[in-house]
């Protein structure tokens, strides 16, 4: 495995490699199974496989946990070469933004809900830094995970929308043993928090079995998810959505479309998101 922290020294090592098939897998480090699979999945498509990992300032908001983010490059190395990434790219703060940004990405509309809504620029950051990666490693594929289900939505319309050459694969969701949804931010919940934490997973789980017996109204989904988080007396919900997907409307009968249950629930400090989809 390559590491590289500039944008230049990558260009140059990927040239004898335009040919083939490149595969990106953006992260933010502090890696875990979940970017893990991303990896493994980019193995079944392409030659070269380029990970990035960047804490990206401009997808978090004044606040936030930016200067917190969970940070361990030795390990994340470590991982990274063992699952077979080619080339690591590390860029700093400064190698990304060497001067303040006055271009950026925003995508209309299904950034307006969700996360969107309660980390309001998220997702002008988020796709600003991807496309960014895009121009600077020319991926034939890019691996995102549905865990984070709204980005995925937002990935593939900035791509649409801007004739990106570029696949995007979208990934399922790595769970640990007990459901929880696997996040680099995990590691901040206490032992309490991360016990009460199953719950976002158990109350998507007992919408499904609902749905499979033939609940739909989406009201009544919604209702019955709040009622079990608030079960748990450290739990704090940020929203409980059933909307459709991936345009992210709201609608009152899910009968017969694509739809997604959108959580993010608040333990202490820690914003946790989770979901599932549907088609029904
Ligand atoms: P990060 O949170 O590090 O996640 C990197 C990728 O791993 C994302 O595509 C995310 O959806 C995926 N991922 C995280 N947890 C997962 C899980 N439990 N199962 C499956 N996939 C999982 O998402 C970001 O970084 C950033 O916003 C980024 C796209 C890198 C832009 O800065």
């Amino acid at each position: 495995m390559i590491k590289i922290g500039t944008i230049q020294e990558l260009r140059e090592q990927l040239r004898p490699y335009r040919h083939q098939k490149i595969g990106l897998v953006p992260t933010m480090g502090y890696l875990h199974e979940g970017h893990l699979s991303l990896v493994k999945k980019a193995r079944e498509t392409c030659d070269i496989i380029v990970m990035s990992i960047f804490v990206n300032p401009l997808q978090f908001g004044p606040g936030e946990d930016f200067e917190r983010y969970p940070r361990d490059i030795a390990r994340d190395e470590q991982l990274a070469e063992k699952e077979g990434v080619d080339i690591l790219f590390t860029p700093s703060v400064e190698e990304m933004y060497p001067s303040p940004v006055k271009t950026t990405v925003h995508v209309k509309g299904i950034t307006d809900t969700l996360c969107g809504a309660s980390r309001p620029g998220h997702f002008d950051g988020v796709a600003t830094v991807v496309s960014k990666l895009f121009h600077i490693v020319q991926p034939d594929y890019a691996f995102f995970g549905q865990k984070d289900a709204q980005q995925v939505a937002v990935i593939e319309q900035m791509v649409q929308d801007l004739n990106m050459p570029v696949d995007i694969i979208p990934c399922p969701i790595v769970r640990e043993a007990d459901g929880l949804a696997m996040s680099s931010r995990n590691v901040y919940l206490s032992p309490e928090e991360r016990e009460q934490a199953t719950v976002l997973y158990q109350s998507m789980q007992e919408a499904k079995r609902k749905i499979e017996q033939g609940e739909s109204d989406a009201f009544r989904i919604r209702s019955l998810i709040m009622q079990k988080i608030r079960e748990k007396k450290l739990a704090e919900i940020d929203y409980v959505e059933v909307l459709t997907y991936p345009g992210l409307e709201p609608i009152a009968d899910i009968g017969g479309k694509r739809i997604i249950i959108a959580l993010a629930v608040k333990f202490g400090q820690t914003r946790l998101i989770d979901n599932m989809i549907f088609n029904l």
